[in-house]
């Protein structure tokens, strides 16, 4: 059996014949459904997301590229919207690459190419980041896995600066037993408390209130990837492992209660308590790509339960 892939009207799905699956919508090549094998999702999608293309869609993975959150006025992504364009922009999908290419068994995995240049987006945009940029994104599902990855690419001649994070809203039974290990002893910038800079004290980060952070984990040079993984627990039990490469920070957000009650596109109104982002992405700094050059980050979630 071969994996399944299926391309109409602007939404892609993928199947394994595992059972495994994704859905992506062209709109901001947003990941909105990730199922394990055994049919659960991995993934919070809100009931009330647009998904028409009228805004970003709110839940699955969001592309944030080429600025996190609101961007500074003085900086050249200043006239842009909160997380930049890649999320309201229609991607080119590129096509599939089963595993017998990547040298795996022919069902173990499928990757699915998403593209976007400045070709693709409106004058208006465009004019407000006249960069010659192209991306390639590459969802590629795995059995029990999802693996995203975002190369960049400067095909100017003039330099530009970005910042860049996958904005994955985890389904989770429960926040209020939920917790986050592999940030202690790391610095975060605490949006919540007046964008203040903290160290993370707990092995185990649990929540009991909004939280939107963005932590800057401590890197360990002896390893073969210095970026550590972070491990998300339900009830004590692994139920996420996120992998990272060259993604050096990770935003935590849970809107909690109020905020979520005063976002029109979230529903249902306790869904805040079934969801957790844990982002991983590069935006406590600009990365700066000289003409001709690319650069590359991705992030891998391994389903546990
Ligand atoms: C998080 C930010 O990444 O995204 C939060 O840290 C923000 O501050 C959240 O509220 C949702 O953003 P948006 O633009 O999708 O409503």
């Amino acid at each position: 059996a071969q994996p399944i892939v299926d391309l109409s009207d602007n939404v892609l799905t993928a199947r394994l014949p595992s059972g495994d699956s994704v859905t992506v919508y062209l709109y901001g090549a947003t990941v909105t459904s990730w199922k394990t094998g055994n049919g659960a999702e991995q993934l919070f999608l809100s009931s009330a997301a647009a998904l028409d293309g009228s805004k970003p869609i709110r839940g699955g993975i969001p592309l944030v590229f080429p600025v996190f959150g609101p961007p500074p006025k003085t900086h050249a992504t200043g006239q842009l919207p909160q997380h930049g364009f890649a999320r309201n922009t229609y991607w080119e999908f590129l096509g599939k690459s089963s595993s017998e290419s990547l040298g795996r068994k022919a069902d173990d995995s499928v990757k699915l190419d998403f593209g976007l240049s400045p070709a693709n987006l409106d004058e208006a945009t465009r004019k407000k980041w006249p960069y010659e940029f192209g991306l390639v994104y590459s969802v590629t599902l795995g059995k029990g896995k999802l693996e995203c990855l975002l190369h960049v690419q400067n095909k100017g001649d003039q330099s530009f600066e970005f910042q860049s994070l996958f904005h994955t809203y985890l389904a989770v039974k429960d926040i209020h037993k939920t917790a986050v290990k592999g940030l202690k002893s790391s610095p975060y910038v605490d949006k919540v408390r007046s964008a203040q800079t903290f160290t993370e004290e707990s092995s185990s980060l649990s929540f009991s209130g909004e939280t939107d952070r963005v932590y800057t984990p401590p890197q360990d040079t002896k390893a073969a990837n210095p970026l550590v993984p972070l491990v998300v627990t339900e009830d004590g039990k692994e139920s996420f492992v996120v992998t990272r490469d060259a993604l050096p920070d990770v935003t935590v957000w849970n809107g909690w209660e109020d905020k979520i009650k005063g976002m029109g596109d979230f529903e249902p109104k306790d869904g805040w308590k079934r969801y957790l982002c844990i982002e991983p992405g590069s935006v406590s700094s600009w990365t700066k790509l000289e003409g001709g050059d690319a650069w590359e980050g991705g992030a891998t979630y391994e389903s546990k339960l």
